[in-house]
């Protein structure tokens, strides 16, 4: 089997983070899916000290991917409309790419498959929804003859994070989100994920997965957390519950924002930067999926699964759309 060749696009948390963990599993991961090298990191400012050997050359020029001739590029940019034009050339080129983005593939995801299809190459995405827990895969792979009926999931860890911090210890909002940037959960901007937009791209991007299109919205914007004080937390511990920040699907309707909810929810307990999926599926029932949803190494390890099922072939054609629940079907009831 020839080298493979992965190029890095984006350097920050997740990108280095990739790295960091491809060197140290190099091992495991070369036993898996055969040898590899990654000539080539691409960031914005190049003259920025990088934690990279000697064979990596570090750049801000994109076409020193296609002169190395990499196979595979993990894309782990800032901003979406800075990574999307990026994105389309190297599918366009037959390079696969493995994205964290979820903006970008909430925005311009059908496209971009079409690109990869028409070019053989291939578009994986799995940190880009709920960092370290596999639920597109989950999705993909286990639940193929269940029909999805509901979605709920708490999808934005820096919100949860902000919300147990300042129910547990008292914290400020404004200073627990600069423990969540420092931590590097946040997205560079923080309005987004503060004010619910990530969540509402993760959402449109489960919504693509289940139902195979976008969701119908029933609200024009998502709602965030801001505004949230630690006296509203605390009240909501008198009524018996918890606020959270909840992306909800139900058949093909979405929402997301902030949800009193009670001690029997299955999203109660999820804590701190965790995400959690509570899935309610045709034959397995109520499902909750739950783990670190930001943070270098959980993000890390989703896209480096991706790479490996890239490369073993292991991966199924993306995303294999089941049909949308009847809306009349009753809904489980929570026993978690
Ligand atoms: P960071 O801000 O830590 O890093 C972003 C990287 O992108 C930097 O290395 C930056 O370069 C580089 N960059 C910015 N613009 C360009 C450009 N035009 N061309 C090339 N490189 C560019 O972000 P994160 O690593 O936290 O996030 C990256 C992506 O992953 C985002 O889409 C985010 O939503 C997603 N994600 C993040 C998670 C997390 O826990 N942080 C979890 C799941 C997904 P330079 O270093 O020179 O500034
Ligand atoms: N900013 C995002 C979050 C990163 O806090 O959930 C993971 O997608």
């Amino acid at each position: 089997m020839s080298t493979r060749k992965l190029g890095i696009l984006g350097f920050g948390t997740v990108g280095s983070g990739v790295y960091e963990s491809l060197e140290k599993e190099r091992k495991r991961v070369e036993t898996l899916a055969g040898f590899f090298t990654i000539p080539v990191v691409v960031v914005k400012d190049a003259s920025k000290a990088r934690a990279t050997g000697p064979d990596t050359l570090v750049t801000d020029r994109l076409e020193a991917l296609f002169e190395a001739e990499v196979d595979t590029v993990v894309e782990a940019v800032t901003d979406a409309e800075e990574a999307y034009p990026a994105v389309r050339k190297l599918l366009q080129k037959g390079i696969s790419v493995i994205s964290a983005n979820k903006e970008l593939i909430a925005r311009h995801g059908e496209e971009l498959h079409l690109l990869a299809a028409g070019s053989g190459s291939r578009l994986f995405y799995e940190a880009a929804v709920a960092g370290g827990i596999p639920i597109l895969t989950s999705i993909r792979h286990t639940l193929k003859t269940n029909r999805i009926l509901r979605v709920e999931g708490i999808v934005n860890g820096t919100s949860n994070f902000i919300l147990t911090k300042m129910r547990e210890e008292g914290t400020a909002f404004e200073a627990a989100l600069e423990e969540a940037t420092a931590l590097g959960y946040a997205e560079a901007v923080p309005d987004k994920d503060i004010d619910g937009w990530d969540a509402w791209f993760k959402t449109t991007i489960l919504s693509f997965w289940i139902n195979g299109a976008g969701p119908e919205w029933t609200e024009e914007r998502p709602q965030g957390i801001r505004g949230i004080d630690v006296r509203d937390l605390h009240l909501a511990e008198k009524l018996g519950g918890r606020i959270k920040h909840v992306a909800s699907l139900e058949g093909t309707k979405a929402s997301v924002g902030p949800k009193l909810v009670l001690k029997d929810h299955a999203l109660y307990g999820v804590e701190g930067v965790n995400n959690g999926v509570y899935v309610e599926a045709s034959l397995s029932g109520p499902l909750l999926f739950q783990g670190p949803g930001a943070g270098k190494f959980p993000t890390a390890g989703a896209v480096i699964e991706d790479v490996i099922n890239h490369w073993t072939n292991t991966a199924e054609e993306e995303p294999p759309f089941t049909e949308p629940a009847p809306a009349e079907e009753e809904p489980f009831p929570y026993w978690f």
